[in-house]
């Protein structure tokens, strides 16, 4: 489970030229920790692998898997998008000096403010959920005498086998309008054509996330392509761009299977290319939408231990300093993720190891990290890792209990770069009011 340029050296964990039991002396657990040369990797991938003849693939990164300035600017050097779903996530991207005209503005429920930021703002691309939307969107670009360039969101009613709460294309999914609904679908071709500037491009899908299966990614391609010739003949619009949204899955336990991304990648193009030539259809780009499979396993937690207890019934817990409160995960949908001692990595059990659950200091008995680990006997101070944290980790990191959300860094051989400070208690505290 370790990161791309993760080693072990004498039994401690080392990432680059910098040993994890030493950087937890002088950075703040919990830590988040990235691998930059494994994202590096993973830019390369999407790079090499997702790339045609017969048109441009352009890879929007998910910046709900995490999102920071220095990540921006990685992106910006790699020729990277940027998907954003609100006006916290465009302020900080234009802040960090990214072009908005390189974001593509998601969201079901986009606020007024955020349809005329994204105007304002000229965002690249917005894409468009539903009917409602669209008429607001029409209302406010008559304001403005530039082009508005739009995806539609549809539903291609696709079931990705994925955990229930990140299937999102299934027939009673809230993303979207169904692609069967061509009372719908006649109604927004008419609206965009009565429309002086808000242009539809294509049509935008995404079917879910943490999905293991290349097939549904190959069915989705097709079902999109018939869909989108069915369209044009239909309504005699030419689109030129399809967008077939993320959720390609990443590995959190040595046991599960390889995942093969440039494959993946591959297979999408390929099926794409055959489908176009088929239909006969114009198109320039084609997008997908990266959020886990670029920074996940490229991401890791570091905590300390507090203590273990065996408790009266002989349970084993490992007390960490952080817990659902930088990791939502297991708690909602019951994630599991692999746990070692970076201090003490790979030594041979003993007859002395126990069974652990790693639990959190939430006031929460379903604050538990990772259920029934077998560990060589841990001890307080021990450096607790928790692999493969990088997407979704930090973005859904809350204040629960009074806990501040936890330091990022990036680490490239011996260089440790601090992305996100550790908040602060001022900061915490910050939108209360104090003695009105
Ligand atoms: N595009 C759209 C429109 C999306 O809604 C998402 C994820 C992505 C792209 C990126 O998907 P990815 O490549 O990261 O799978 N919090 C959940 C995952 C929620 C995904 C939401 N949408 C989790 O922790 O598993």
């Amino acid at each position: 489970m370790k990161t791309y340029a993760m080693r072990e050296v004498n039994n401690e964990l080392y990432l680059g030229n910098i040993r994890l039991s030493e950087l937890v002396k002088d950075h703040p657990t919990p830590l988040y920790v990235y691998d930059e040369a494994g994202i590096e990797h993973k830019i390369s991938q999407f790079r090499t692998h997702f790339t045609s003849k017969q048109f441009f693939c352009e890879t929007i990164y998910a910046s709900k898997a995490f999102l920071a300035p220095y990540l921006c600017q990685m992106l910006e050097k790699a020729g990277f998008g940027i998907d954003a779903v609100s006006l916290g996530d465009l302020y900080l991207i234009k802040k960090s000096g990214f072009p908005l005209a390189k974001v593509v503005f998601h969201g079901n429920n986009k606020s007024d403010e955020e349809l005329q930021t994204a105007i304002k703002e000229r965002v690249g691309l917005i894409v468009v959920d539903n009917l409602n939307e669209l008429k607001r969107l029409m209302t406010f670009a008559e304001a403005v005498d530039y082009p508005i360039k739009t995806l539609f969101r549809v539903n291609p009613g696709i079931s990705a086998h994925t955990h229930a709460y990140i299937e999102t294309a299934l027939l009673s999914s809230k993303f979207g309008e169904s692609i069967y609904d061509w009372d719908k679908m006649h109604s927004l071709a008419k609206l965009y054509q009565e429309s002086r500037n808000v242009k539809l491009l294509g049509f935008h899908a995404h079917i879910g996330s943490q999905i293991n299966t290349p097939s549904s990614f190959v069915k989705s391609a097709q079902t999109m392509l018939n869909f989108m010739a069915k369209f044009q003949e239909e309504t005699k619009m030419v689109l030129n761009t399809l967008n077939l949204g993320g959720g390609f899955g990443i590995k959190y336990l040595p046991k599960d299977k390889e995942i093969k991304l440039p494959e993946m990648l591959t297979k999408i193009v390929k099926t794409v290319e055959k489908g176009v030539k088929e239909k006969g259809l114009a198109l320039r780009t084609l997008m997908i939408e990266p959020g886990r499979s670029l920074v996940g396993d490229s991401g890791f937690t570091l905590y300390r231990c507090g203590g273990t207890k065996q408790t009266f019934g002989h349970k084993n817990y490992v007390f960490i300093d952080g817990g659902m409160a930088d990791n939502i995960r297991p708690a909602l949908y019951q994630a599991k993720y692999t746990v070692g001692v970076a201090n003490r990595f790979n030594q041979p059990l003993s007859n002395q190891a126990l069974s652990y659950d790693i639990v959190g200091k939430c006031c929460e008995s379903g604050d538990v990290i990772a259920k029934d680990v077998v560990l060589e006997q841990v001890e307080e101070g021990d450096t607790i890792i928790v692999f493969a944290t990088g997407a979704y980790c930090y973005s859904m990191s809350m204040n629960y209990n009074g806990l501040t959300r936890g330091e990022v860094v990036f680490i490239k051989d011996d260089q440790i770069k601090v992305v996100i400070e550790k908040e602060s208690l001022d900061q915490l505290v910050s939108t209360c009011v104090f003695g009105g």
